[in-house]
């Protein structure tokens, strides 16, 4: 959650002004775990060429060699005080790609506006709390 945090702070957000971070912990080929990865949004003037957080911080995990998520961190700061749980958690995307390299013992951690990342306050969450009947392909 440091992490996100950190990389928030980076967020490019001139439209929306939601600063979004998150960071994400995978294990590669053979178990083991690999660097830890963050990401921030990142919008654009086309607006649909913004990349979510998430995704950012996924996609370099996979670069690095990451196929299982253990954890992923995610913290939005809106400017509210207090937001309700579906103005923090992922978009319909980023669920479907965080189902993509998610198993059963994935924990998605949601920030609900620590004021700190030290002091965590927020939810935890499986990928089947998130995204129950994901797509997916049959297995090869
Ligand atoms: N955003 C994320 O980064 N992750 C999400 O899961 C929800 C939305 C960003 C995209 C855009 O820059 C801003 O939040 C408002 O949609």
């Amino acid at each position: 959650m440091k992490a996100a945090h950190a990389a928030r702070e980076h967020a490019y957000a001139p439209y929306s002004r939601i600063r979004v971070g998150a960071s994400v912990l995978m294990r590669d080929q053979s178990g083991r775990d690999g660097p830890l990865c963050a990401g921030c949004n990142v919008e654009n003037a086309s607006f649909g060429a913004t990349m979510c957080a998430e995704r950012s911080a996924i996609f370099s995990a996979v670069a690095a060699g990451g196929q299982i998520i253990r954890m992923l961190a995610l913290t939005l700061d809106t400017g509210e005080e207090e937001e309700a749980l579906s103005r923090r958690s992922p978009c319909g995307l980023c669920r479907q790609v965080i189902s993509e390299f998610a198993n059963d013992a994935t924990a998605i951690v949601i920030d609900a506006g620590s004021r700190n990342a030290i002091e965590f306050t927020g939810e935890v969450m499986g990928i089947a709390d998130l995204l129950p009947w994901g797509f997916c392909l049959p297995p090869e």
